[in-house]
């Protein structure tokens, strides 16, 4: 894909537009990208309307079978928040203007904060399979970026700043609400590859050594765009698995469910706090 900076524009523009006209006068305030196995917190919406991707002009087409894929918006303690049901990653073969239209979108639709969860492998020797960690900072080892181009004016600046890319107030509010309900939240940096395989013993020993405590295929390109764009971003990684020649066993998918479908009951407990009080 290489539009111009105008057609792209207008992509995002005619993708809002669709949604709005669907929401009917409602207006999220809050967004949230559901990470592998972690959907479910979409479940627990009220008075809820579901977007299927497919539905949306200029949405990538998903090719992963059994996928779910859609916004689903609805009101979470009160509050009208936009669940993403599915992410587009890099490793499937969008490229990242794409794996990042949602979150202009969700610029244009008036939503002011994301919180990004994901699924991610434990570099940090403290970590545990199951533990969630709050991410403090990211390193991002791809080399690609999805703001390389023209740059896009109306939502930001050419040269834009990450000191703070995780939001400090939101990151003291999900410690204190997880030290409130007894959740233990650990906390590090998240180093984005783009898979799809999983890491060689190696390559993690050297992430561990630049700084890593995490790694996973995702969230990255939405969070540089997010933070183009001004949005106030909270980062969560459920920690499925430890990374690879950190346990005993090969790394395996399935594992990654299984932990992640075991640790969602306290990650839906969170993010719902989280959600109540920012
Ligand atoms: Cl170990 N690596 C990557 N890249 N992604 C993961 C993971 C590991 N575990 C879950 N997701």
């Amino acid at each position: 894909m290489n539009f111009s900076a105008a057609e792209y524009t207008r992509q995002v523009q005619e993708a809002a537009a669709y949604i709005k006209e669907k929401l009917n006068g409602r207006k999220p305030e809050i967004a949230i990208t559901l990470g592998s196995g972690l959907g479910d917190l979409a479940e627990q919406l009220t008075d809820a309307v579901q977007i299927p991707y497919g539905d949306i002009p200029h949405f990538p087409v998903s090719t992963v079978a059994g996928h779910k894929g859609q916004f689903v918006v609805g009101k979470l303690e009160g509050r009208e928040v936009l669940c993403m049901q599915g992410r587009f990653h890099y490793y499937e073969g969008y490229d990242l203007k794409q794996v990042t239209l949602p979150v202009r979108v969700m610029k244009l639709l008036g939503i002011g904060t994301l919180i990004v969860t994901n699924a991610a492998g434990g570099i940090n020797t403290g970590f545990r399979p199951g533990n969630l960690m709050l991410i403090e900072d990211h390193l991002n080892l791809t080399g690609e970026n999805p703001l390389i181009g023209e740059n896009l004016e109306a939502f930001g600046e050419r040269f834009f700043d990450m000191t703070v890319a995780y939001d400090r107030e939101y990151r003291t509010l999900a410690e204190n609400l997880a030290a409130e309900m007894d959740i233990p939240l650990q906390k590090g940096v998240y180093a984005w590859l783009t898979g799809p395989n999983y890491e060689t013993p190696a390559e993690i020993r050297y992430l561990r050594t630049i700084g890593a405590d995490a790694v996973g295929m995702s969230t990255v390109p939405e969070v540089l765009v997010a933070r183009h764009c001004g949005l106030r971003v909270c980062g969560i990684s459920c920690i499925t698995n430890l990374a690879a020649g950190m346990g005993e066993g090969l790394l395996s998918h399935e594992e990654v469910k299984e932990t992640a479908d075991r640790v969602k009951v306290d990650f839906i407990r969170l993010v719902t706090a989280l959600t109540s009080r920012m």
